[in-house]
This record gives C-alpha cells, structure tokens and sequence, in this order.
C-alpha cells in the first residue's frame, strides 16, 4: 500500500496552470493525492494540463483580471469538488520596460494580472477558505525583494504580492486560513524565455542570469511546485505570512559563487 499523499482529497485551484510553475504545481498536487483544478486565460492549456493528469482533474477557463470570470471559476471549482482546500495565485506576466518607458496600459496589465488577481482570487474563494480552513500560496517573485533592471511593474506588483500575503496571512491567523508565498529565482518557463527573448542579446541574458545563481543552475518548474506544496500541506500548518525564497541562493549575497 502507498503511503497517503500530502494533499490527499484536498481540493486545489491552480490559476496559470497551462503553463511552467503552474503546470508543474498542478501535477505535483495531483501526486500528492489532491484533486486539482488547472485553470487558465488559455482554455487549451488548462485542457491540456488537465489531461495529463487525468481522472480526478478539471480544467477551467479564467481570466484572473476580471472578478466575474473568476467568480464563475470559484463556482465551478465548488461545483466539481464540493470545497476549495488550497488556491495557488500563480498566473502572471510580465511585460519588460522601465518605468518611464512603460504605456500605461501595460502598467495596467501587469499590476492586474500580477497584484490584482490575487485579491480577486482569494476574495472569491474567502467564505470557502474559511470553512475548509485552507491555504493560500501566492507565487510572487525574487523580483519581489530585489529590483530587476528595466522591469519595474513587474518588480512592484511582486513586491505588492509579497506584502498582500502578509496582510492576508494576518487577516486569514482567526480564521484559520494560510497565506504564504513563494519567492523563485530565475525558472526555465516560457516567461523567462520570452524575457530573454525581450533582451538585446539573449543568450548573454540567459548566461548572464544563470551566474547570478550560486547553484549554478536556473530554477526548473519542479523546483518551485515542490515549495508550493510544502506551504499548502499540513506540514506548514504552523507557517503564514512567509516569502519562501526558491532561488539556488540568487539573493542570498551580492557576490554569488
Ligand atoms: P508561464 O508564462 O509559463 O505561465 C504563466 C501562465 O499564466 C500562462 O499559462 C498564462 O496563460 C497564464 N495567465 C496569464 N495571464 C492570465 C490571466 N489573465 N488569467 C489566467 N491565466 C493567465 O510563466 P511561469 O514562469 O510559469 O510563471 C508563473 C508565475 O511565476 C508567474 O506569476 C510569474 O510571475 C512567476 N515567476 C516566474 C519566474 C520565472 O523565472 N519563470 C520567476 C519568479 C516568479
């Protein structure tokens, strides 16, 4: 007989599941005995992680910027499941510029699917939260705690993610509801290659970004699900409030290996 998993029965909304930390955190949940929806703006994808996993899982189509659309994923998440256990708040974008470069619709952007949608999600799942005493894990960033050049909405709605989760951890403390979030380092996903892609000269981007890990490694999308789901198991039941730093020891100095 194997033994239990982590999250058995648990269920567990994933937002970005169609793709890179997301789709790996799905899949880690689904071995850890949850039982997963993969949601997604890419309909396709959610589809797609979903079926890899198979049986128990559901894909959801979802715009996390829009509180009505994410009102109807929370619906159909409480439909599937009966309850809503853990939310992963880890869809994002980022859109590459400084400050006084950026047009204010990508600032706008950013900061919904980035900051916003945390609110959104979490809100709409709150009263469900609240009775299964569950977890929130917010993906937010290094980007977070450390500025990026010519990235600054995205630094700040991490930064935002950051503190959110703390305010949300000390709101959730009576309610029994968790809020933690993650913290990864530079991780092989299609984001960071299309950042990559964004820069002058990507390959330098992409040595260049790989020799500011001491662990000499970029992240891999299995680095960060295997942190998402230490938070939202019951072995992190006495942790809340916590920017869990994932990032081969990226912001541990400023002079790396
Ligand atoms: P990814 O681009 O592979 O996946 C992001 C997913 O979010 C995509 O499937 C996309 O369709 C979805 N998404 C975008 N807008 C959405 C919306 N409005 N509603 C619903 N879903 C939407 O990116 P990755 O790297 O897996 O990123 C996941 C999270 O991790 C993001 O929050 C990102 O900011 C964060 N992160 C990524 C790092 C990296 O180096 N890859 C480093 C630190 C944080």
């Amino acid at each position: 007989m194997s033994a239990p998993g982590r999250l058995t029965g648990k269920a567990c909304l994933v937002t970005g599941a169609g793709s890179g930390i997301g789709r790996a955190t799905a899949h880690r949940f689904a071995e850890e005995g949850g039982r997963v929806a993969a949601a997604d703006v890419r309909g396709e994808t959610a589809e797609q992680t979903a079926g890899e996993i198979g049986g128990r899982a559901v894909s959801i189509e979802v715009d996390v910027t829009s509180a009505d659309s994410v009102a109807a994923c929370v619906d159909r998440v409480a439909d599937a499941f009966g309850t809503v256990d853990v939310v992963v708040n880890n869809a994002g974008v980022t859109i590459v510029g400084a400050a006084h470069d950026l047009d204010e619709s990508d600032w706008d952007r950013e900061l919904a699917t980035n900051l916003k949608s945390v609110y959104l999600v979490s809100k709409a799942a709150w009263p469900l939260l609240v009775r299964s005493r569950g977890a929130i894990v917010n993906t937010a960033s290094i980007a977070g705690l450390w500025a990026i050049p010519a990235d600054a909405a995205y630094c700040a709605s991490k930064a935002g993610v950051v503190m959110l989760t703390k305010c949300m951890a000390l709101d959730g403390a009576n309610d029994g509801v968790r809020v933690n979030c993650v913290c990864p380092g530079f991780t092989e996903t299609p984001m960071i290659e299309g950042y990559f892609a964004d820069q002058p000269d990507p390959e330098e981007a992409r040595t260049f970004a790989t020799g500011l890990h001491p662990l000499g490694r970029l992240g891999d999308p299995g680095d960060i699900a295997d942190a998402i789901v230490y938070l939202a198991s019951e072995e992190a039941r006495w942790v809340t409030g916590t920017a869990l730093v994932v990032d081969g020891g990226l912001t541990s100095g400023i002079w790396g290996s």
